[in-house]
């Protein structure tokens, strides 16, 4: 099996390629010096020349609040150049692994959403998210779209990565305490999607740690881990306002990875343990 990872300088792209590495599958990670994705023919050009039996489509636009400024290019790559993809993979048979959001979600529901409950997204990340996957079911029969939230890992900035170095400056930070979901850990996401990969259970999927918190509980959480005395004051969203709106229940249903014969990954507290054990 050849598998193709875009965006594997990204934080899950890094991760992914490890595991690969790890499990002796031949793979190529794919970054921006190979090929932009907002240049379709050299996209093809690049993938149908390595030919991989799988795509795992980790490189994204990520930045959320700035998507809201920045809609177009945000377009190009979320929507536009992962129908780009998609119609690689079709021509080439390849297997299609594409990385989503809770933010596809309003979260406006108060228990777990389920896989086919009806998005509606209230930025235009999660609007351009949503589009990718749409694109993704019309063109192919043989994809995994994978639904993650809260995301960190040894490479790249997250929250875990900010809370610690802020943690180093102040005694009292203000966090979030109004928005719950669920933190995923790279290297536990990793380990699942390559097990996933090598199988034919298509379809959709949410996939993160065990277990809920709110952002205010999991900066707690992290601290604790680290052994750092910091005070978190719970605030509320509009006590922290952002340009994009974010839900405030990105709870998801893992169901389908259980009806699958899927391990779920470990809880989010053995998680954050390892990832500050790792530092
Ligand atoms: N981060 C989260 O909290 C979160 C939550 C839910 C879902 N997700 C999804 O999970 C996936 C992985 O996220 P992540 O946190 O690993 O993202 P990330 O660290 O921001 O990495 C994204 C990667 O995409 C690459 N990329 C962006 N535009 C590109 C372009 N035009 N051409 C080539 N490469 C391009 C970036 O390359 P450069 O480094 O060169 O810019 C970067 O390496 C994404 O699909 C994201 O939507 C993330």
């Amino acid at each position: 099996m050849k598998v193709l990872v875009t965006g594997a300088n990204g934080q899950l792209g890094y991760d992914v390629v490890k595991e690969l590495k790890l499990r002796n599958i031949e793979y190529y990670g794919a970054t921006r010096n190979d090929f932009d994705l907002c240049d379709f023919t050299g996209t093809e050009k690049f993938i149908i020349a390595y030919h991989p039996d799988v795509v795992i489509h980790c490189a994204a636009y990520t930045a959320v609040d700035k998507a809201e400024d920045e809609k177009e290019l945000c377009k190009a790559v979320n929507v536009d150049a992962t129908e780009n993809i998609a119609k690689i993979c079709k021509k080439i048979d390849a297997k299609m692994m594409y990385i989503s959001t809770d933010y596809v979600f309003d979260g406006e529901k108060d228990s777990y959403y389920e896989i086919d409950d009806e998005p509606n997204p209230i930025n235009v990340y999660g609007q351009t998210k949503l589009e990718g996957e749409r694109a993704v079911q019309e063109i192919l029969d043989k994809y995994f779209i994978v639904r993650i939230s809260w995301v960190f890992g040894d490479h790249g900035n997250n929250f875990v990565k900010t809370m610690l170095r802020l943690g180093k400056e102040k005694k009292e930070l203000s966090v979030v305490d109004d928005q719950i979901g669920s933190p995923t850990y790279t290297a536990d996401l990793a380990k699942l999607l390559v097990d996933m990969i090598q199988t034919d259970k298509y379809g959709i999927y949410h996939a993160t740690n065990e277990g809920e918190c709110s952002w205010a509980e999991f900066a707690e959480e992290i601290f604790k881990a680290a052994g750092m005395e910091v005070k978190v004051n719970r605030i509320t969203s509009s006590e922290y306002p952002t340009k994009a709106k974010r839900p405030k229940n990105s709870m998801m249903s893992k169901e389908n990875l259980i009806r699958n014969g899927f391990k779920t990954l470990q809880s989010w507290h053995k998680s954050i343990i390892e990832f500050v054990e790792h530092k």
